[in-house]
């Protein structure tokens, strides 16, 4: 692929997302134009610090047949179509997000309490599992400190930090946020020899094979390219009738897909079934629906002390997600915990 430069990176994955549920949490109209002043507030909103300037990248991509302009309109090309496709493994947009949020999560104490009183300690969430689903992962795997497990997409290591703790199992944090790892490392590393983190891409997973003799997943599958290949390297680096515990929940926007809903019919447990995985599942729909409540009702009463800090970008970070799932019709939404063994 042709290497392009940070700026033309950040514009045609931004392009690609403007007109979609990203676009709509930054507040942009979806049938809108992709103007150069609509891609800029995606941008903010999306890249925020990480934001470079794309004037550059405009006229470079446009030149080389990436990107055509329109009446102030920049549609994506068939080849820039094909660039952004293979950009978004390595180079996806949450990338971008995620190390927007745990830079400034990280140091905030409205976040902390937030996370205190939805998820019921803070270990700097940003999924859905709380205490109470933790521990639930952690009885049904039932680890001991011979376990060797792999956290993947750990975020800034608070979660892994504390499974190691009640384990005693030594835990690999990985994630694809240099941020996020970066702070775990400072925080964690020197003090833990059962703990490691590093930098890595579930989309390109790179362990000898039956590294570990355990997987968890916490709401980090929706974020990779290909279900599927990643699952089959996921396989591949368990041992021998080690196990995975993956939390997923499945969307759908139409009702007629409603047996997709059902635990052995969402998009996970079709490729479980299709490698002849055996699974048991937990049903944690019913709790999704209240945590993305109690999301609402905290950040609101949290409002005031997030505006004192000047982080008031993250609560409508925090809330916009949070109103955005709590509407969601619940009959077209369901979670699992997934325990695999092999
Ligand atoms: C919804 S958050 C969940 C974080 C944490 N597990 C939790 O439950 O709070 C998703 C995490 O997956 C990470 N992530 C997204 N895509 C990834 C990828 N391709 N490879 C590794 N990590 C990824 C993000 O950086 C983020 O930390």
């Amino acid at each position: 692929m042709k290497k392009f430069t940070e700026a033309e990176k950040q514009l045609l994955i931004v392009i690609g997302w403007l007109k979609s549920r990203y676009g709509l949490m930054a507040g942009m109209n979806v049938d809108g134009k992709a103007s150069r002043s609509n891609l800029e507030k995606f941008g903010k909103v999306w890249i925020g610090k990480y934001l470079v300037d794309w004037s550059d990248a405009y006229r470079s991509l446009v030149a080389n047949g990436y990107l055509l302009e329109n009446n102030e309109d920049y549609l994506l090309t068939e080849k820039g179509n094909e660039a952004r496709k293979e950009l978004e493994i390595t180079n996806p947009l949450w990338l971008y997000e995620y190390n927007n949020f745990f830079s400034i999560a990280e140091k905030s104490n409205a976040h902390a309490l937030f996370c205190e009183k939805v998820y019921g300690k803070n270990l700097c969430q940003h999924g859905l599992a709380d205490i109470f689903q933790l521990n639930k992962m952690l009885e049904v795997l039932g680890l001991t400190d011979s376990d060797r497990v792999l956290d993947l997409g750990c975020g800034n290591g608070f979660i892994t930090e504390y499974l190691q703790e009640q384990t005693g199992a030594f835990f690999e944090g990985l994630d694809i946020s240099e941020e996020a790892i970066g702070q775990a490392r400072k925080r964690i590393e020197a003090k833990n020899e059962q703990l490691t983190f590093s930098v890595g891409n579930i989309n390109r997973l790179d362990f000898n094979p039956q590294t570990f003799s355990a997987v968890v997943a916490i709401d980090t599958l929706y974020y990779v390219n290909n279900l599927e290949e990643s699952l089959k390297k996921i396989i591949e680096i368990i041992k021998p009738n080690g196990q995975l515990g993956l939390f997923f929940t499945q969307w759908i926007n139409n009702l007629e897909d409603k047996a997709s809903l059902l635990p052995e019919n969402t998009s996970l447990a079709m490729l479980l079934k299709k490698y002849n995985l055996k699974f048991t599942s937990f049903d944690l729909t019913e709790h999704e629906a209240e945590h993305w409540r109690k999301k609402v009702d905290v950040l609101e009463q949290l409002k005031p002390k997030f505006e004192k800090e000047g982080n008031l970008d993250l609560y409508n970070y925090r809330y916009s997600e949070a109103v955005r799932y709590a509407d969601w019709d619940s009959s077209k939404r369901s979670r699992y915990l997934y325990h695999i063994r092999l």
